[in-house]
């Protein structure tokens, strides 16, 4: 336990340094989008893949990594653990873990960001031992880890539980056969990378299907995994003794892409989104079509167009091809102002309609039941101070405060430098009228 508080003390004497700042968005009417916006690395292919790179000793370069808060906490993850992670321009990184010099993921550090959590499985894999900190609840929901520990154990690791972390051990993984009880997107990630350098086959059922396992996958096998099924529920992977370095360019992030696009459609826009995988935004492209807006698809781009009146349209959150739960919040915002009632379930967590209090601040009409957030379309909504609860959350308000009346003032956007590259530039090259403020505290 001493070595322990050693490492949380170094942790907070380097925080001591950093002042937090408690950034606010400021956002006024805006009548209209126009122009074009290029869409950044996905942030969820991003940090698997930037925790895959533990699997190699040697270099790996990344591209179109996104410049994000998250991957900021990955990169000082994989510091603290041994590699030599080196930032270069236009989004590019380079990194190299000849060896490690820890093998713990403390808490203070895995409690800033939950997918820290998939250093697990590259850290079992290759160095045989891990002390990784649970990474707890978040304001979504209890966000549990038990289907990625029943992976590790069923490939033979030995695990237990205490004190707010868990302890793995296995001197060589053997692959096994392993059904998910849930499409669990990080469960399916870690053991995948685990899976990679175990004695063996292993044989993951009900894999979760995200665009973002298949490019984890297209970057394992860069590095000489054997990976076949990625992107379908059954995924295969013969272990082999060790992985290289290699060059990989990450998807472009479907969630930025429908987040902008639902902005246009809240405003009722047309503009021009670069940088995209259409068929990974099907289940976006669809709904938004449903509501009656024109959407063009191209090879790398599309056009979408919401000049006309929207419908109102229910909406369910499903596990990819369904439509996506990182786009739930940014549709309720839009739905708020549809007329007609829209219904939206959520399936996947459990607490992911904290941004319906923030609206309802800002005049939407919105009544939760369980999981379904029933929404009475209005014919406006007017600006207030409102508070981003989660990083999505904080999307979704800011879509409600270029459409409302007014100015509208949202608190704690830090959740939003989480997950979006230069955000309110981007909508500031759209023509939003957004701006920063900075409130340093102590
Ligand atoms: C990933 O989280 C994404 N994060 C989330 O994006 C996304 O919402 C989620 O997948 C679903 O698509 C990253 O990729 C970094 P899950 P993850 O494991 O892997 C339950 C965003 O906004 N579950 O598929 O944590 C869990 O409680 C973020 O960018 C277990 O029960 O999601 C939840 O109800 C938010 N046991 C459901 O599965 C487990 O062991 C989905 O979780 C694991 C998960």
């Amino acid at each position: 336990m001493v070595k322990i508080c050693a490492v949380i003390t170094e942790i907070k004497n380097n925080k001591k340094e950093g002042r937090r700042s408690l950034s606010k968005f400021i956002i006024s009417h805006t009548p209209s989008l126009k122009g074009t916006v290029r869409i950044s690395g996905s942030k969820n292919s991003a940090l698997p893949i930037l925790a895959a790179s533990l699997l190699a000793d040697g270099e790996s370069t990344i591209e179109e990594i996104p410049n994000l808060k998250d991957v900021q906490c990955m990169y000082e993850l994989l510091r603290w653990l041994g590699s030599d992670v080196e930032v270069l321009h236009n989004n590019r990184v380079r990194i190299s873990t000849p060896k490690f010099k820890k093998h713990i993921a403390p808490y203070e550090l895995v409690s800033k960001m939950r997918a820290s959590f998939l250093v697990m499985g590259p850290l079992l894999a290759r160095v045989g031992k891990t002390r990784i900190s649970l990474p707890g609840g978040c304001a979504i929901g209890t966000r549990p880890v038990d289907l990625h520990l029943k992976g590790f154990a069923a490939m033979g690791a030995k695990i237990t539980q205490g004190h707010g972390y868990v302890e793995a051990k296995a001197k060589k993984l053997k692959g096994a056969k392993i059904y998910l009880d849930f499409p669990s997107v990080g469960a399916t990630e870690n053991i995948l990378m685990a899976a990679c350098l175990a004695e063996g086959q292993t044989v993951i059922e009900n894999a979760a299907v995200e665009p973002e396992i298949v490019d984890l996958a297209n970057y394992l096998i860069g590095m000489g995994a054997d990976v076949k099924g990625a992107g379908t529920d059954t995924i295969k992977v013969n272990g082999v003794k060790e992985l290289k370095g290699t060059t990989h360019t990450v998807i472009p992030d479907r969630i930025e892409a429908g987040t902008f696009m639902a902005a246009a459609a809240i405003t009722k826009s047309k503009i021009k989104i670069e940088n995209v995988v259409p068929d990974h935004l099907k289940p976006v492209t669809a709904k938004m079509r449903e509501i009656g807006i024109d959407i063009e698809e191209n090879d790398t781009s599309i056009i979408i167009n919401a000049n006309g009146k929207l419908k109102s349209a229910d909406i369910k959150t499903l596990p990819f091809p369904g439509f996506p739960t990182d786009m739930q919040a940014q549709f309720t915002a839009l739905m708020s102002i549809v007329e007609g009632t829209s219904i939206i379930i959520e399936t996947i967590f459990e607490n992911r309609f904290m941004h319906v209090s923030e609206l309802k601040r800002m005049g939407a009409n919105i009544k939760i039941e369980g999981r379904s957030a029933v929404i009475e379309g209005v014919k406006k909504l007017t600006g207030a101070q409102v508070k981003a609860t989660d990083l999505r959350a904080g999307a979704a308000l800011v879509l409600a405060g270029l459409a409302a009346e007014g100015e509208t003032e949202i608190s704690n956007v830090e959740h939003v430098d989480r997950g979006y590259d230069g955000f309110e530039q981007k909508m500031v090259s759209l023509g939003a009228q957004i701006k920063r403020i900075e409130d340093d505290e102590d």
